[in-house]
């Protein structure tokens, strides 16, 4: 990242939705305190809300001011003066919404213009034509694209080819906001800044590797959404994908832009397909019933209060998916990767668990193998659990303990939020952590044929209560090698 912030035109589609409220703004504000952004960036809001500037920033006066810190009133002030809005309805008659957003990009095609589609996906490629054909496609422009990029693997070619019709690959960022946290970019350093975890990251000293993203909410309001979606294409496809790419990826010969996408399709690629009979033994799906969560009944997924009644793809859509995943190379041959995520579990938490195989000889009883815990959220860190001796005389008596780093306690300051970085990378031209057209689409080749597959069965998904671990059948799939999930409470 350059050290003086460059002048930039952030135009974000969706610019009223929750995720600009919730994530994008605060993210735009806090960067804007650190100094990092440029005197005259501007965000300009787009939707079809029909807000005029005043209104925009009265909206985020009172929706977004409670969640950040205010500790100077002027910084505040300077932010809200950053903000405009559009009204725009993507598909509608009416021009006159793009002919004022060409009237307050006219006369700055020289800055960097980035327009975030924080919209549906089925927006992306009409929002793509409609500013191309209203000029503002420039040569500094770039596109971030939200998830979910398309339902399957047709969908997201589809979209792929509409961007990619008037946008050049170069100028597409994908966003995955996992990939802007701060425990997954520390992961690419420990394995690559430190010699000592290369010689083992093999499947001679890895035993298997666990990837689990588990959230205690669960879908009121959604069912439009997630009846559509479910938990191996709103979270597998991606965030758990691109975990496992990062810990499986071999070494990049450079930090830059092309070699660690170009390492990651390649994990993506090994994956040993899924298919047929064997989606039976390899994966599990499961759907919440009414339960215990966080202290409170909660009803369960088809009970769950919406404006709309559930439906036969309720029944069958999943909000829990766990998978064996294999990556058939040198490197990692017979090495289980065992990736879940859930709604309604007993915690959340996000994690990457290496589990390293036992020593080859133990003389002390009671010795357990090391193990390697990425912690996403909710707080970020990284433990490595070691065999110690327990203090005292007498029989010597083994203990595992953690090496930890806990990022809240050895770095002071706060650690920025995920959209924070990635929101500044794109401004940098930095794309080195969104997803390449080519991953996204080999993400959905390996995940096409169990959808497929479990499209095709009709059946419903294997219930479990809000507040456990999933199905039984999830303990099942890393039971039957022997092994059990990590955590307590989700083991
Ligand atoms: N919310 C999250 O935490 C989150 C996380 C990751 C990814 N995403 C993805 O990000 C996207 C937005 O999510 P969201 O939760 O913010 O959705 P949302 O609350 O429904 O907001 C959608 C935004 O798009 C605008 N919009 C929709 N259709 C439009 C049209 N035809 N013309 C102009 N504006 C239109 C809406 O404004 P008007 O309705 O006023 O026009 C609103 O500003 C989705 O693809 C979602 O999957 C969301």
């Amino acid at each position: 990242m350059s050290e003086t912030p460059q002048p930039a035109d952030l135009i974000v589609f969706g610019g009223t939705g929750d995720l600009s409220m919730r994530k994008l703004l605060p993210a735009l504000y806090h960067s804007d305190r650190a100094g990092l952004l440029a005197p005259s960036t501007r965000v300009i809001a787009m939707s079809r809300g029909g807000l005029d500037d005043a209104d925009f920033r009265g909206k985020v006066d009172a929706e977004v001011r409670g969640s950040v810190p205010v500790d100077d009133p002027g910084t505040w002030q300077r932010f809200l003066g950053r903000l405009h809005h559009v009204s725009v309805d993507i598909g509608g008659q009416d021009p006159t919404g793009w002919a004022r957003l060409t009237g307050l990009l006219a006369g700055y095609e020289h800055r960097a213009r980035v327009f975030y589609l924080a919209s549906p996906p089925m927006t992306f490629g009409p929002f793509c034509r409609e500013a191309h054909r209203a000029g503002l496609v420039t040569p500094a422009s770039r596109v971030v694209l939200e998830k979910p990029l398309g339902r399957d693997l047709t969908s997201a070619l589809r979209i792929n080819d509409e961007v990619g019709a008037i946008f050049d690959e170069r100028q597409v960022y994908r966003i995955d906001h996992y990939l802007g946290k701060e425990t997954v970019q520390n992961l690419l350093v420990l394995r690559f800044a430190n010699a000592f975890l290369e010689p083992i990251w093999n499947s001679l000293w890895i035993d298997h590797v666990q990837i689990t993203v588990a959230e205690t909410v669960g879908t009121p309001g959604r069912r439009g959404y997630y009846d559509h979606a479910g938990a191996l294409r709103d979270m597998v496809q991606n965030h758990l994908l691109q975990l496992l790419c990062l810990v499986a990826m071999e070494p990049p010969s450079r930090n830059d832009r092309e070699s660690i996408r170009d390492e990651k399709v390649k994990v993506l690629q090994s994956l040993r397909a899924v298919t047929g009979g064997e989606v039976d033994r390899f994966t599990v799906r499961g759907q919440y019933t009414a339960g215990e969560s966080g202290g409170a009944r909660v009803p369960g997924y088809l009970d769950e209060p919406d404006r709309t009644a559930p439906t036969e793809a309720s029944r069958r859509v999943e909000t829990f998916a766990a998978i064996r995943a294999e990556v058939k190379n040198w490197r990692w041959a017979g090495v289980p990767f065992y990736l879940r995520t859930g709604k309604r579990m007993p915690y959340r938490c996000s994690e990457i668990v290496v589990q390293f195989k036992d020593v080859p000889h133990s003389i002390f009883p009671g010795s357990t193998p090391n193990r390697l815990v990425l912690r996403l959220q909710p707080s970020e860190g990284i433990q490595l659990n070691i065999m110690a001796k327990e203090p005292g005389a007498g029989e010597v008596t083994l203990k595992p303990v953690p090496l930890s780093l806990s990022f809240a306690e050895t770095f002071t300051g706060r650690v920025p939020d995920a959209y924070e970085r990635l929101l500044m990378d794109v401004l940098a031209g930095n794309p080195t952590l969104f997803m390449r057209r080519d991953e996204v689409e080999a993400a959905w080749r390996w995940i096409d044929p169990i959808i497929s597959e479990w499209e095709s069965r009709g059946t419903a998904p294997e219930p479990y209560p809000a507040g456990s671990a999933g199905p039984a059948s999830a303990h099942e799939l890393v039971g039957r090698s022997g092994r059990t999930w990590h955590g307590e409470g989700l083991a």
